[in-house]
């Protein structure tokens, strides 16, 4: 019952260049998945929080967050989602967050279960998009046109939804780079909230660097 965290942590980090799973790369002193877990359970949001990992890091990440159920995950992000799904069992709500955006702040878990429990189906956190926006053709690397960035909006994680809604958007089984993007095929309507640039998510070697900037300047 309650919100459950789903905490995706089974990705390799291929394009970040480490030679471990991004989420048990040392941000220092803990690992990126710590940071996730811990400021998850700060927001005192959830009932419970699942992590998904990879399947030889099963034992490891149950040592490194004890609080956490850990499961093993997939090839894909979306197998991830599912395996975690799976043993979810009954839940009211459910937030699905990248343990990869480390640096996310308690607030804005608060911030996305709120909407849901005011009604929402589906609520992702969003950012203005601050750059100059074009369409490019992507052969011969010319500007087709530019793209009105007033209305577009950088979509970041925890996205949460409906367990209900959640349990069919994944039956169906469609292709989408984020879970709303599921429930929007069916239809239902995806509320925003104001995302938070400390979410962002750690996927290059410049991002690392970044987060452990952050991390070391609020230390001090
Ligand atoms: O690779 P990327 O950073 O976009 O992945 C987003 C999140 O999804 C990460 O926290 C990553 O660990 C997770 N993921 C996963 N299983 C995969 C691929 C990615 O749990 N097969």
């Amino acid at each position: 019952t309650g919100t459950v965290a789903l905490i995706p942590a089974a990705g390799m980090g291929t394009r970040l260049g480490e030679d471990q799973p991004k989420a048990f790369v040392d941000l220092g002193g803990t690992t990126i998945l710590e940071r996730s877990v811990d400021s998850a359970l700060r927001s005192s949001v959830f009932s419970r929080v699942i992590v998904v990992v990879p399947e030889d890091m099963v034992e490891h990440a149950r040592e490194l967050v004890p609080e956490a159920e850990v499961v093993a995950g997939g090839a894909e992000r979306s197998d991830s989602v599912r395996a975690g799904l799976a043993v979810i069992g009954a839940a009211e709500r459910v937030l699905i967050h990248d343990a990869a955006r480390a640096l996310t702040p308690p607030d804005l878990f608060v911030r996305v279960d709120d909407e849901l429990r005011n009604g929402a189906t589906a609520v992702v956190p969003v950012l203005p998009v601050v750059d100059t926006l074009k369409r490019v053709d992507t052969v011969d690397h010319e500007v087709i046109e530019t793209v009105d960035r007033a209305k577009l909006r950088a979509v970041q994680t925890p996205q949460g939804f409906t367990h209900t809604a959640l349990q069919l958007a994944h039956a169906e089984s469609g292709d989408a780079t984020d879970d709303a993007g599921l429930v929007e095929a069916l239809g239902s309507r995806v509320q925003t909230v104001h995302g938070d640039q400390y979410a962002f998510k750690i996927t290059t070697a410049f991002d690392l660097r970044i987060a452990r900037l952050l991390l070391a300047d609020e230390a001090t």
